[in-house]
Order: C-alpha cells, then sequence, then structure tokens
C-alpha cells in the first residue's frame, strides 16, 4: 500500500520500468555502473532528457568528456536537441544568471557543465589534488537546487571525480557526498566507471551500500558476438526484476529484453 504513494521516475526504458514497479522512487540516489562504453552516459542523459521534456529541470556534470562532446554523442543518437531548453554552464561564475533564467522558465530545463566551467572558478588550480573540486560542485550544485528548483541529478563521473580530487578518508568524504544529495532531494545518477574486471561495482563499495539503487550495464561476449546487458542490481522500495536483460537502442528509444535463460542474441 506504501509504494503506491511513492512517485517515481522512469528510466525510459521500455521493458525495464514495468519491471521496476514504474520507476525509480523519486529523490534515490542511483549508481549507473558499468565497464567503459557500456553506455552509462546515454542511459542517464536519456532520462534527464526525457524528464526535462516533461517539464523537470535537471543538472547533468560531465567530468569526463566536455559540454560539446556530450552533446555531440547525444545528437549522435538522435536526440532532438532542439525540444528542450538546455543551458550550457561554461563558467560557474554565471550560476546565479543561469537559476534566474531557469526559474523564470516555464518549460523544464537541462542544465549543462562541465570540468572547464568549474577550473575556471578555481583560479590557479591546475588538475589534481590541490583543488577542492568537491567543494565547487557541492556549490554549484546546492545554488541551482536552491534557487531554481532543480529535480534531477547527474554526475558523470565518479570516477572522474576521484582523479580530479585526492580523497584522504575516500569512504567519509563519499558518505558525504551522498548525505548532501540526500538533503537536497534530488533524484541523483552517479555514474561509476567499473573496472573491466567487474569484480566491484564502485571503488571504495561504500558507494554501493549508500546508493538507494544500482543498475548495472554489461558488455557480454559470447561467440565472438557482444550483446548490450542490464540489470537492477537493488532498487530500495521498489519490487523489482533482478534478471539480466538485453539492453537494446533502437528507434531513439531504448529497451530491456528478456530472453529468458538463454540470452538473445541478434
Ligand atoms: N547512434 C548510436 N546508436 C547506438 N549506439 C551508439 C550510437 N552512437 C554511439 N553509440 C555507442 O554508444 C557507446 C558509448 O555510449 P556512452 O558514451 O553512453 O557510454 P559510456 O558508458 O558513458 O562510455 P564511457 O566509458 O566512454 O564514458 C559507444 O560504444 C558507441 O558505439
Ligand atoms: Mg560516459
Amino acid at each position: 500500500m506504501e509504494n503506491e504513494k511513492v512517485k517515481r521516475i522512469k528510466t525510459y526504458i521500455k521493458g525495464l520500468d514495468e519491471n521496476l514497479q514504474g520507476g525509480i522512487p523519486e529523490g534515490h540516489i542511483v549508481l549507473v555502473c558499468g565497464s567503459a562504453g557500456t553506455m552509462k552516459s546515454s542511459v542517464s542523459f536519456n532520462i534527464l532528457y526525457n524528464e526535462v521534456l516533461n517539464g523537470k529541470t535537471a543538472i547533468y556534470i560531465t567530468l569526463e568528456q566536455s559540454c560539446a562532446s556530450l552533446l555531440k554523442h547525444m545528437e549522435n543518437m538522435q536526440f532532438d536537441l532542439s525540444k528542450i531548453n538546455i543551458e550550457v554552464l561554461s563558467d560557474i561564475s554565471g550560476t546565479n544568471g543561469i537559476a534566474k533564467k531557469v526559474k523564470l522558465s516555464k518549460t523544464g530545463t537541462l542544465i549543462i557543465s562541465d570540468l572547464g566551467a568549474i577550473r575556471k572558478k578555481m583560479k590557479n588550480v591546475k588538475f589534481g589534488a590541490s583543488g577542492d573540486w568537491l567543494g565547487a560542485i557541492k556549490n554549484l550544485v546546492g545554488k541551482l537546487k536552491l534557487e531554481s528548483k532543480c529535480d534531477l541529478f547527474a554526475l558523470d563521473s565518479l570516477a572522474a571525480l576521484y582523479v580530479l580530487s585526492d580523497f584522504e578518508k575516500p569512504r567519509a568524504k563519499i558518505f558525504h557526498i551522498f548525505e548532501f544529495l540526500r538533503d537536497l532531494k534530488l533524484t541523483s545518477f552517479i555514474l561509476s566507471e567499473m573496472p573491466l574486471d567487474q569484480s566491484t561495482y564502485s571503488k571504495y563499495e561504500v558507494e554501493d551500500f549508500l546508493a538507494d539503487g544500482i543498475l548495472y550495464l554489461q558488455l557480454a561476449k559470447r561467440y565472438r558476438k557482444v550483446t548490450r546487458e542490464i540489470s537492477i542490481v537493488k532498487m530500495r522500495a521498489t519490487d523489482c526484476n533482478t534478471n539480466i536483460f538485453s539492453l537494446v537502442y533502437k528507434n531513439k528509444n531504448f529497451q530491456a529484453i528478456y530472453g529468458g535463460k538463454t540470452p538473445l542474441i541478434e
């Protein structure tokens, strides 16, 4: 009964939402895990894109790729970017201006920011552990949330943040990041690059149990054929099906198909 009251955000993956009681509970922090090229960015972007189409406002922070490279990829994936309001934050000193604009907008907005934009704020700081990257990201997200009522957030990726910041006490810092997002009540997607041996979903493992949900993307090799796969490792407050589905991207839509015990190979 309680679950009926839970508001859910769709994954916009046909076949997966049906196995997730309709979607991810609002306010959840979800790890999107997978090795390189498993479509972590595309799957997360797709959720934010569709939510923005429905009038929500979302923040996508890309630390791995520049905004231009991310948008180029999404255009190649045939996302119609002209359908949504996109604000590229090229310098985080401009956050106030964007927040105001977004607040006044009658439609939803996708706010995108990259490493370059954040670095500009951190004068004299080069790559490496010396800068408070986490602090800068927290400031940016906190300000946007408070001043423009954002609903969703994606951090692409945790691995990139670890490279930038030298976390002295990583577990405590990670706990702090999750608490920060929980307090802001943002439905969050934290992209986590997994090692190729796929022994853990995240670097320090605490991420796994701190997260409310884990979406796992993988490339499965069978007879020299590689298939994309997706599964829900966990989703709190949700009766979910943890089967491994084939992940197909066709006609501008993601689809999760269950092929039974024998996986689908096109
Ligand atoms: N139009 C398209 N249709 C289907 N797949 C595509 C299309 N364009 C690109 N791809 C594939 O998408 C994959 C990359 O997707 P994405 O960047 O979302 O993955 P990722 O897991 O975020 O990768 P990375 O590890 O580089 O961050 C590439 O392997 C590419 O072949
Ligand atoms: Mg990516």
